[in-house]
């Protein structure tokens, strides 16, 4: 009987783990930080020049993964595993969730974060550019 046993728990821990990793990252603002969630942005949302200058970011370090038009489909990311949102049809996300994933990146995906510390030198975004680039990301939404 002992082996029946250790096969029970096998199955047991198998399923918990399971359970546990599918829970945990059921969804990619998952893993943002309760305290993050809430944050307010910071930055004005109906001002043009912060769209036009979030655009510009956008276009130079987005766009080739995440698309012209926010729907995922960049060209830099076919293939990839998980795939960049569609955020056209709609963003299922917090000011807060959007402006800490796309600071500390989505762990282990091709998700990197732009803060610095963790974007290439020279590569890292700004608190202030981060918090424009949630509102030109609502702006996708059609
Ligand atoms: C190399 C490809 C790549 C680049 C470049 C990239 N992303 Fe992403 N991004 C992804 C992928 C893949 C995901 C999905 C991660 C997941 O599902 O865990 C993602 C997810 C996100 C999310 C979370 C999704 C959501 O809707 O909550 C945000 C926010 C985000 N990216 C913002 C940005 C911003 C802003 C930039 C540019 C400064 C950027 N990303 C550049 C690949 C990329």
């Amino acid at each position: 009987m002992k082996h029946v046993k250790k096969t029970v728990t096998v199955a047991a821990v198998a399923l918990t783990l399971g359970l546990a990793s599918g829970l945990t990252f059921a969804s990619v603002t998952d893993q943002v930080p309760a305290d993050a969630k809430g944050v307010t942005n910071p930055v004005e949302a109906d001002d043009e020049d912060v769209l036009k200058a979030a655009k510009k970011v956008y276009k130079k370090k987005c766009k080739k993964c995440h698309g012209k038009k926010g729907n995922g489909k960049g060209p830099g990311a076919k293939d990839m595993e998980p795939s960049p949102p569609d955020w056209t049809g709609g963003i299922d996300a917090t000011d807060g969730e959007l402006f800490w994933l796309t600071m500390n990146g989505s762990k282990d995906t091709e998700m990197k974060g732009w803060k610095e510390g963790s974007a290439k030198a020279g590569k890292e975004i700004t608190d202030e550019q981060a918090w424009s680039l949630v509102h030109y990301m609502r702006s996708l939404v059609k």
